[in-house]
């Protein structure tokens, strides 16, 4: 194992920042931290850097506990939002700035701001001054610097968040493939779940303090653990229904207007014929009928048509006042007037108990 954090509290105050925290990363792992602003990432990540120091809990890194070492000592390397550069020093001296800190010789120095600078792609600008950069290669800078000291862990909070959106998209597509040609074990922390998914070999999901689930993107998105994680993760349709008990066959849900949906038997255990649920199914996985009075369908009319590239989304509204998203492909041509919502064959909603 590579960093293991073993149940890490924080406590500011009143709010618990961070609590019953665990977690591992593999050696060379690209880790993700995910979850709203305020759940508590960056303070997980000074608490692995540092910079703060928890109430309980360890810091493990390479098998040795490290939770009462300074920053220094850790040595780990460290990306900001803000890139923390300083505007008016050129780019090596950016890049130098934590050799500095460790009195490097002046020929090693070089030697290694111009190695961090050849993987960031950055060579040709030594001598630029940092506010002469356009953002993403002031961004650059920022990830040279914490390379630079060649550091056995990389620590990224919300590093792309200052680039407009489409070099947002390019450079994280850049950055795994350096971090994962560098074979760097690096803890990524976002709150933006596209970015988590691209870059990410696994994603620790994060609500209010605490990690709600670990997994593959793939993991997440088909088996959430719980409705936040569902939700969090890619667009998902929540509903209410009664489970009803399975004769023989799978499980099934009953909705409003009485529609009978199959749900994943996964989430069924330890759930009882008749228990309230929340259902929880992706847009994908729903298509819109005629309506033909079959038990599956879920009726009402569509309330909106949002135009997705590729896909379009429709709002339908059904007769509780509920609104179900449905994804088609653009062929499909449903317009305004009363229609039917069903789960497309191969699909199986996810069910929940429903909150007290
Ligand atoms: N130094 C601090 N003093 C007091 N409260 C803090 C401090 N740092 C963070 N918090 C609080 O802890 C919670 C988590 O903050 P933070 O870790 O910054 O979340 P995130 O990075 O996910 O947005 C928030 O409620 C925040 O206000
Ligand atoms: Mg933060």
């Amino acid at each position: 194992m590579s960093l293991e954090l073993r149940g890490l509290r924080k406590r500011f105050g009143e709010v618990v920042a961070v609590r019953d925290f665990t977690l591992e990363l593999e050696p060379g792992e690209l880790m993700t931290l995910l979850g709203p602003s305020g759940c508590g990432k960056t303070t997980a990540l000074r608490l692995i850097a540092g910079f703060e120091t928890p109430d309980a809990g360890r810091v493990v890194f390479r098998g040795t506990d490290v939770t009462a070492r300074s920053p220094q000592k850790r040595g780990f390397g460290m990306v900001f939002q803000s890139y923390a550069l300083f505007p008016h020093l050129s780019v090596f001296e950016n890049v130098a700035f934590g050799l500095k800190a460790q009195r490097k010789e002046a020929s090693e120095l070089g030697r290694l701001v111009e190695g961090a600078l050849v993987r960031v792609d950055l060579l040709g600008y030594v001598n630029r001054r940092v506010q002469e950069l356009s953002g993403g290669q002031q961004q650059r800078v920022a990830l040279a610097r914490a390379l630079a000291i060649e550091p056995p862990l990389l620590l990224l909070d919300e590093p792309l968040s200052n680039l407009d959106a489409s070099l947002r998209e390019r450079t994280r597509t850049e950055l795994r493939s350096l971090l994962k040609g560098l074979g760097i074990t690096a803890f990524y922390v976002t709150h933006d779940q596209e970015e988590a998914f691209d870059l990410s070999d696994r994603v620790a999901v994060m609500n209010d303090g605490e990690l709600c689930q670990v997994g593959t993107p793939e993991e997440l998105y088909d088996h959430p653990h719980d409705v936040f994680v569902a939700g969090f993760v890619g667009r998902a349709n929540l509903l209410s229904g009664l489970l009803e008990s399975p004769h023989g066959g799978e499980p099934r849900v009953r909705l409003v207007g009485d529609a009978l949906w199959p749900v994943d038997p996964e989430g069924t255990s330890g759930l009882g014929p008749g228990q309230a649920v929340q259902v929880v199914v992706r847009p994908e996985d729903l298509e819109l009928v005629p309506e033909g009075h079959h038990a599956s369908e879920l009726v009402g009319v569509v309330s909106e048509r949002v135009f997705r590239g590729a896909r379009i989304a429709y709002h339908v509204k059904l007769a509780d006042g509920t609104v179900v998203e449905v994804e088609a492909n653009r062929r499909s041509d449903a317009r305004g007037g009363r229609i039917a919502v069903r789960p497309r064959s191969h699909a199986r909603a996810h069910v929940y108990p429903a909150a007290e």
